[in-house]
């Protein structure tokens, strides 16, 4: 059976950190999570000039795991544990959480003095109750190595992050089984891509027009489209469209958990995050090495 979109949500625009845009269609009043995802964030895209660019200074995360991946622009990253880098266009940071990490995330040094274009995206993962206290850890995935795909005609390419589309698998090592993929569709694509059954999926749309499911729904830049059960998703533009599109399509098994959250704590009771903040406070979370 192919997959149906079942809800439509248009994402809202919201300041994040310390004060930059970040567009997000979940969570919202009307979807909390798409169980194991707990939050999608598009940052950007946005033009900075000098001076202008913000990001996220050092905060905690404890329970979850976040997948940072770059369209344009370049966020420096530095954390608790000793990592430090630079996430380029096309770059995938993995950052299991666990127990806690506390990180900072700043547009690099150049585009903070001088200005510049960013745009990308961030996705929060569950993890399931077994692995919430587990040791962090980081997987940092270059462009380069990430698998890209097109269909026989060139209309359709992917770039796959997690999960197998037009014969391509991705090497990203998930604690919570997860489908992450970026589609470029040009007029004329069409493309029936599998999905595991059991897995919840959603399409977000960032550029552009797409036919999504087989209900005949057209989205638009911006709106997300959660799908109903099956086994595929059609995805397609029309060929007489003007412009293409640009979309995200994400599928993950659900973990089916109780879920609570604080800001950037996500636990399964109430009690956990109270202690998760009290650990934060009382600070048993590792402060980020500056020397
Ligand atoms: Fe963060």
């Amino acid at each position: 059976m192919s997959r149906k979109v079942e809800r439509v949500i248009t994402a809202h625009r919201q300041l994040e950190g310390g004060g930059f845009v970040v567009r997000r269609p979940f969570p919202t009043g009307g979807l909390a999570l798409v169980d194991p995802f707990l939050l999608l964030d598009e940052m950007g895209p946005a033009s900075y000039g000098p001076g202008e660019a913000k990001g996220a200074p050092d905060h905690p995360h404890r329970g979850f795991e976040t997948v940072t991946y770059m369209l344009e622009g370049e966020f420096e990253h530095e954390d608790s544990a000793g990592n430090r880098g630079v996430i380029a266009a096309g770059d995938v940071q993995w950052m299991t959480a666990g127990s806690g990490v506390v990180h900072s995330e700043m547009p690099a040094g150049h585009i903070r003095e001088r200005g510049g274009r960013m745009h990308g995206f961030q996705v929060w993962v569950n993890l399931p109750a077994r692995d919430k206290m587990m040791p962090p850890r980081y997987q940092e995935v270059p462009a380069s190595r990430i698998p890209q795909a097109a269909t026989p005609d060139g209309r359709a390419r992917v770039r796959v992050i997690a999960g197998e589309a037009l014969g391509v698998r991705a090497a990203i090592d998930t604690r919570t089984p997860i489908v992450y993929q970026d589609w470029s569709l040009d007029p004329g694509a069409v493309v029936e891509q599998p999905l595991a059954e059991g897995h919840q999926a959603f399409v977000y749309v960032f550029a552009g027009r797409a036919d999504v499911g087989s209900g005949g729904d057209s989205l638009g830049d911006g709106q997300l489209g959660l799908l109903g059960p099956g086994d595929r998703v059609r995805l397609a533009v029309p060929s007489g469209a003007p412009v293409g599109a640009r979309l995200l399509l994400l599928a993950g098994q659900p973990l089916r958990e109780p879920v609570a959250r604080y800001g950037p704590f996500v636990m399964n009771t109430e009690a956990e995050v109270r202690q998760a903040l009290a650990d934060f406070r009382s600070g048993r979370f590792a402060q980020i090495q500056r020397t």
